[in-house]
């Protein structure tokens, strides 16, 4: 497996493949990888001839105040990881080659960026469209896949690509968990043992909406009260709501596509999650 630092490079290595009629995958990452982020490589290894992993933590999604620098860095382990899940290189830029001195262009993320982490973050999704476009400019794949543990983001991602004629197609991989419902997150592992049982809140309030909507409520208030309920022990509940899957807008009365959606923090750490509801 190859370790690329150069966006030249990257992108000539992608040509060549696209140029033998080879389908190449991208799986964009912060690194701190875990079965979560694995999973989304064995998808695009199943699905592309080439899978390529990006290992980059971008400066321009985190506000300030926020994890930027104790964000977990753990390298070496990380390509160990991908290699034996079948990619063939790993892209890890530095800060430089993605954002050298007088980089100045921004990508405006799209309306389904507004709501929820829009409000809880305003300046996140402008970072990641940002570093997603270029990403996605430097690699000229097939395929890019993507998690449903950032719901959100996936959305804004899409939304981009088709509002923004990138010719790539968006993969969604399903949310990995650990085997007590929590959702594997890089930010995990900042969560003391008290945290930890904590987060398993967010989880459990999911699963306990799916239930009552199972059994028939449709009431969309009571659904989210019974979410809150659940949610009591955390630090601060950010917010905990079902809307559109679609369009991330707000509704009265469940009807499908419906997803809920959760972030929270537990003691210090900010943790998201979410689930097909209908
Ligand atoms: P990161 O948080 O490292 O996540 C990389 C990818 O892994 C995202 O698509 C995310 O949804 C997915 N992922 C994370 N936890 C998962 C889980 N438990 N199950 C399945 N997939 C999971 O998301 C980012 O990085 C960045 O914003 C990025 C897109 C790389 C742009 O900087």
């Amino acid at each position: 497996m190859q370790i690329i630092h150069s966006g030249d490079e990257v992108r000539q290595l992608v040509w060549s493949m696209r140029g033998r009629g080879k389908t190449v995958g991208v799986v964009p990452t912060m690194g701190a990888l875990h079965d979560g982020h694995v999973s989304l490589v064995r998808k695009s290894v199943e699905l592309c001839d080439h899978t390529i992993v990006t290992i980059f933590v971008n400066p321009t999604q985190f506000a300030a105040g926020e994890d930027l620098e104790k964000y977990p860095r753990t390298f070496d382990a990380d390509c160990q990881a991908v290699k034996a899940a079948g990619a063939v290189c790993v892209f890890s830029p530095s800060i430089t080659e993605m954002y050298p001195d007088g980089c100045s262009t921004f990508v405006d993320p799209p309306a389904v960026a507004l709501p929820l982490e829009g409000i809880s973050r305003p300046e996140h999704f402008r970072g990641v469209t940002t570093i997603v476009a270029k990403l996605f400019n430097l690699i000229p794949a097939t395929h890019a896949v993507f998690g449903s543990k950032d719901y959100q983001q996936l959305k804004v991602v899409e939304a981009m690509v088709s509002d923004l004629n990138f010719g790539i197609q968006i993969v969604a991989g399903g949310i990995i968990r650990e085997p007590d419902g929590l959702a594997m997150s890089s930010r995990n592992r900042y969560l003391s043992p008290a945290d930890r049982a904590s987060a398993l809140s967010l989880s459990a309030a999911l699963r306990g909406a799916k239930e009552l909507a199972r059994g028939g409520e449709t009431d969309i208030a009571k659904l989210e009260a019974a979410m809150q309920k659940s949610l009591a022990g955390v630090d601060k509940l950010e917010y905990a709501t079902i809307v559109d899957a679609n369009t991330l807008q707000p509704m009265q009365t469940l009807r499908s596509p419906a997803q809920a959606l959760i972030a929270a923090r537990v003691g210090t750490t900010r943790l998201i999650d979410n689930e097909r509801i209908l």
